[in-house]
């Protein structure tokens, strides 16, 4: 596990390298023509405004946290290291299933990361390039050598199905990355995180603190309590706006040119926003991930699920310069330069004692639970 040096201590360069990825999907799919049967809707309209065809929906047995934790072991596989080497888990959330504890530390239980800090991190669909530009600011000081960061939703228990305008949009999800620190050069080289707390009504879920609550069962703008509420067209122009703006900051910063980019791997919530984004960036839309087509928008999940996509596709080469780009609720938004530094998965040969190792880690995750239960049961009646 890493540990803080000392200041002034002796220290080499490091580096913040992605080397391993997974995602999870539930298997249940609704199209449009689903939606349809319920709301006044159709799938040429849903399409010709967004570019959605469908999206997955967790079953009642699922959660954030079980698909966070499937996006969790397959990054871990690729990234071939033990759960004990992990040193933070952070989950960008909006659907937790608690307050607390955090969905990451649910994840932390299961996966038997015994050494990591967990945390969930709220900042919509910009969260999982905030989560992972903390862990690379982490690995780079010193404090952490592997982390895991996880984007996880089931936006399905937070739509109301009765609102056409938004239950459309949104599907479930979880991607996940593997963060650690390298003396090889590239890797997370800039980011750019904002947020305009101003535009907050334009994209809210009213949840058990807020003050409107205490009066009915009716939160912000009307709405209910934890459910979506959307000014759709105020949203779409916010984020036509920060998408070019912000890929340009973080390109800046990283000392590259908008023209370097081999790829940009945005939030996906809405083909046409991409398609304006593209325009002012001046950047060829076939440079734009897409997969929102088969996914909806599954919020801090979309980027990770994406990148994962990018991946199994070979759209990634070694030393290409990746954007990821997220926007939404808060407002937040959040931009980021990679330098792709990683073995193509082809390349990668995960070594078969460590694959046996994490297996016996994940049997036994559950018996310490059980066990250190049982500890503090028999610890409170002798108390
Ligand atoms: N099916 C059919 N008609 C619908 C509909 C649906 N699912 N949803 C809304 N409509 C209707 C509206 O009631 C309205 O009818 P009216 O003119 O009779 O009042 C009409 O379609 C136009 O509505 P409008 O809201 O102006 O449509 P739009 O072109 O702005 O598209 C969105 C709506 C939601 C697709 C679009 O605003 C959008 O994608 N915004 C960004 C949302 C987003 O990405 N949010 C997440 C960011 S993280």
């Amino acid at each position: 596990m890493a540990q803080s040096s000392p200041p002034g201590s002796e220290t080499t360069a490091r580096f913040a390298h992605i080397t391993g990825w997974g995602k999870a999907l539930p298997e249940q799919v609704m199209t449009n023509d689903d939606i349809a049967a319920f709301v006044e809707t159709n799938d040429d309209w849903i399409f010709t405004r967004t570019g959605i065809r469908q999206r997955h929906i967790a079953h009642e047995a699922e959660s954030t946290a079980t698909l966070a934790y499937n996006a969790a072991r397959q990054a871990l596989e690729v990234a071939d290291i033990l759960p004990t080497d992990l040193d933070m888990i952070i989950v960008a959330t909006s659907t937790a299933e608690h307050i607390f504890p955090s969905t990451a530390s649910q994840v932390q239980d299961w996966l038997n990361a015994s050494e990591a800090g967990a945390f969930d991190l709220s900042a919509a669909c910009s969260g999982f390039v905030y989560g992972l530009q903390l862990a690379a600011d982490s690995i780079r000081a010193g404090s952490t050598d592997a982390a895991l960061v996880i984007g996880a939703e089931t936006m399905s228990r937070i739509i109301d199905w009765t609102d056409r305008s938004t239950c459309i949009l949104f599907g479930d999800g979880a991607g996940a990355v593997v963060l650690r620190a390298s003396d090889t050069p590239g890797g997370v080289l800039s980011s750019v995180l904002r947020s305009d707390g101003a535009g907050g009504d334009l994209l809210a879920v009213p949840s058990v603190g807020s003050i409107d609550a205490k009066e009915s069962p009716v939160g912000v703008n009307g709405n209910q309590l934890y459910k979506i509420s959307m000014a759709g067209g105020e949203v779409f122009k916010f984020a036509t706006r920060v998408v070019s703006e912000s890929i340009e900051q973080a390109c800046r910063l990283a000392r590259i040119q908008v023209e370097d980019i081999d790829l940009v791997i945005p939030h996906q919530a809405n083909r046409r926003i991409l398609q304006a984004a593209a325009r002012k960036l001046g950047i060829d839309l076939a440079k734009f991930m897409s997969n929102v087509e088969r996914y909806g928008n599954t919020s801090a999940a979309s980027i990770p699920i994406a990148l994962c996509e990018a991946i199994e596709q070979r759209r990634i080469q070694s030393r290409d310069h990746i954007a990821l780009v997220g926007f939404g609720g808060g407002l937040t938004w959040a931009s980021m330069i990679i330098r792709w530094g990683v073995p193509k998965p082809s390349e990668q040969h995960g070594s078969l004692i460590k694959r046996q190792q994490r297996h016996v880690q994940y049997r036994l995750a559950r018996l310490r639970r059980l066990r250190r239960r049982m500890a503090r049961r028999l610890q409170s009646s002798g108390d």
